[in-house]
């Protein structure tokens, strides 16, 4: 397997404005992790937590991942609620993982193996019927941005 990245820019289903990015990294020899960013004005409508749902159900069901990982600054609360109400697990503190602005920092660590009975079903559930990844949902559209 080679290194890749498969990012998504996030639309809202009702304006159709971009909202931001939700990437998934696959790299030899470590867990695929994903990563997400929503621009400022875009924030606090749960249009996060559904992108990281669809993308995981991507993850999971289409590409056959056993496990996607999540990691974030220790204090980023906001990518850990997200994490957390998407289903994943929190796994614990990871001490001097990632640099930032020039120093190493402390990281939380999680992961979801998308068994069934985790959180993201319910939710799953109280979404719209169409709620697959590669179409519309409540309230995100997600678009290939590039697939290495
Ligand atoms: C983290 C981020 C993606 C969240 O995006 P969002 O679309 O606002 O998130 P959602 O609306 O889906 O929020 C999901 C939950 O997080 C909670 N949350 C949001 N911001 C929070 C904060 N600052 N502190 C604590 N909880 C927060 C929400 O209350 C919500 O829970 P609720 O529905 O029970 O109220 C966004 O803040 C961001 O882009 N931050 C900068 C980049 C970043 O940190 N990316 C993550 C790196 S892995």
């Amino acid at each position: 397997m080679h290194d890749s990245h498969s990012t998504f820019v996030i639309t809202t289903t009702a304006t159709g404005r971009r909202a931001g990015v939700i990437s998934l990294h696959q790299r030899p020899k470590h867990a695929p992790s994903i990563g997400y960013w929503i621009g400022k004005s875009a924030r606090g409508q749960g249009i996060a937590t559904e992108a990281v749902i669809r993308i995981c159900r991507w993850g999971f069901e289409d590409l056959g991942l056993p496990v996607i990982t999540w990691m974030a600054r220790v204090g980023n609360d906001a990518s850990r609620a997200v994490a957390l109400k998407a289903g994943f697990q929190m796994e614990g503190t990871l001490r001097l993982r990632v640099t930032s602005q020039g120093r190493l920092r402390d990281c939380w660590s999680g992961s979801d193996s998308g068994k069934v009975g985790s959180p993201r079903q319910g939710y799953e559930e109280s979404c719209s019927a169409n709620a697959r990844y590669a179409s519309s949902s409540k309230r995100t559209n997600l678009t290939s941005s590039t697939l290495a």
